[in-house]
């Protein structure tokens, strides 16, 4: 059996989806998910809409839109990887890694800063007015996103081409110093028979047109902006042109063939415009309505996204973090005893992991303990008459990982409060790498 391929995707949250996200992007990769030999990554690219936008609260709404947007669409956060870009700490992490072997004149070279820069020009400023550090970096966080799952594949729109090519060059680099096997470098898929929407004015659907039709409009909303698309002023009766309609092009892409043919034979037989659009309605709002249920029980809940969302996280970093500690490991960034990975082939499975160990003392109780990479020591437990219930404590502490409200509860039960003698945040640093390994552990068996 050959391995299966990662298909990954980010979509930044700094806006609210419209029609032409839909049929573009969310409906097509939905149905790509639910392929059989593939893994699927989709991911809110939070930390790339801090570039775009400085609206915390817009940050948030969307990140809660979006993420409400592709459930209610039909994803299924079980079969794939869901998960929030600031929720995995290896992005950031391999950022910097990924920095600097980055090449200064390859950022200078990508389009949306040197377009930036060239605005600037042209307008007789300086050239980096209003250019962040973080516009220029884009493209190596988004490179992060990429090579810390390995993604083959990397769906995206042709102007997203030139940073899967850096990803590419960025990954390639990296193999290049510090081990060949490292990453799996990823190529750009482009959707050709994808339909790409007219908006209310019939230029591509798009946000910096400001001519998009929101996906989530109430019923009666989005029949108003139906009616409100632009049209030329052929009356009822006149023949019509499907091929240069907006009207047609947007039914078309909601139409099974039976349907669309009879769209065609009424635009030839003259039927009027508005006739058309409230058909153009009705077909549109007949997909839409189911979903937008969903959509409206999703989106009033957000505490339940919000632990989806956490539990997508943890599934993702049991590839993730294992995988960055091999990738800090490679570039020197690891403990002095460590023997470096090129002297001996098989250090990829032996990088040092935290330790929890188990034993017996003379007193005849049953202890545990954890320890860093390093072997110094983050939590010494109190003893236990029988060794399941040792067990079972310990397997419950890497169970909950970093998640410090749950680690709380069982220190309580495991460690006198006050005996713990690091910060919480170190012991749940080490138990979120031993869980990130037991699930890679458990998946790579399952293949
Ligand atoms: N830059 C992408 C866009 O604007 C979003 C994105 C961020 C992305 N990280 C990614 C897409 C990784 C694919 C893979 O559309």
């Amino acid at each position: 059996m050959h391995p299966a391929r990662r298909i990954l995707t980010g979509i930044t949250t700094s806006g609210t989806p419209h029609l032409g996200n839909y049929v573009g992007a969310i409906r097509p990769a939905i149905a790509a998910s639910r392929r059989a030999d593939a893994e699927s990554f989709y991911f809110l690219a939070d930390y790339h809409a801090l570039i775009k936008c400085g609206d915390p609260a817009r940050v948030q709404r969307s990140t809660l839109e979006i993420a409400a947007s592709w459930l209610a669409c039909g994803l299924d956060p079980d079969k794939v990887f869901f998960y929030r870009q600031s929720d995995i700490p290896e992005i950031p992490e391999l950022t910097w890694l990924l920095t600097c072997v980055t090449a200064k004149g390859l950022l200078n070279r990508a389009h949306a800063y040197k377009a930036a820069v060239d605005a600037n020009i042209a307008g007789g400023e300086d050239a980096d007015t209003g250019v962040t550090a973080g516009l220029y970096m884009y493209p190596v966080l988004m490179a992060a996103d990429i090579l810390i799952f390995n993604a083959h594949e990397v769906p995206v729109g042709r102007d997203q081409i030139q940073h899967i090519e850096m990803a590419r060059d960025i990954g390639q680099r990296f193999n290049h110093l510090y081990g060949s096997e490292l990453f799996t470098l990823p190529e750009a898929r482009i959707e050709e028979n994808v339909a790409t929407l007219p908006g209310t004015d019939g230029r591509k659907m798009s946000k910096s047109y400001d001519n998009t039709i929101p996906l989530w409009l109430p019923a009666a909303e989005l029949r108003k902006a139906i009616l409100g698309i632009v049209t030329d002023s052929r009356a009822p009766g006149e023949p019509k042109d499907p091929d240069t309609s907006n009207i047609f092009a947007l039914h078309q892409a909601f139409a099974t063939p039976a349907q669309s043919a009879a769209m065609r034979a009424a635009f030839a037989a003259g039927i009027g415009w508005g006739e058309a659009k409230q058909q153009l309605f009705e077909l549109i709002d007949s997909e839409l309505a189911p979903l937008r249920a969903r959509y409206e029980a999703l989106i009033a809940d957000p505490a339940q996204l919000e632990q989806l969302l956490h539990a997508g996280a943890a599934r993702a970093r049991g590839r993730s973090a294992p995988f960055m500690l091999r990738l800090r490991h490679a570039a020197g960034i690891r403990r002095l005893t460590d023997v470096p990975a090129r002297a001996r082939p098989a250090a990829a499975a032996t990088v040092a992991l935290p330790q929890l160990k188990s034993y017996r003392e003379r007193d005849g109780l049953f202890y545990f303990k954890l320890e860093d990479t390093a072997g110094a020591m983050l939590l010494h437990s109190r003893g236990f008459d029988a060794p399941r219930e040792a067990g079972q404590l310990s397997a419950a502490l890497v169970e909950a990982g970093d998640d410090l409200v749950a680690l709380k509860r069982l220190l309580l039960e495991c460690v006198p409060a006050n005996e713990l003698a690091v910060p919480i945040e170190a012991v749940a640093a080490a138990l979120a790498v031993l869980k990130a390994d037991k699930l890679a552990r458990a998946q790579a068996k399952a293949h």
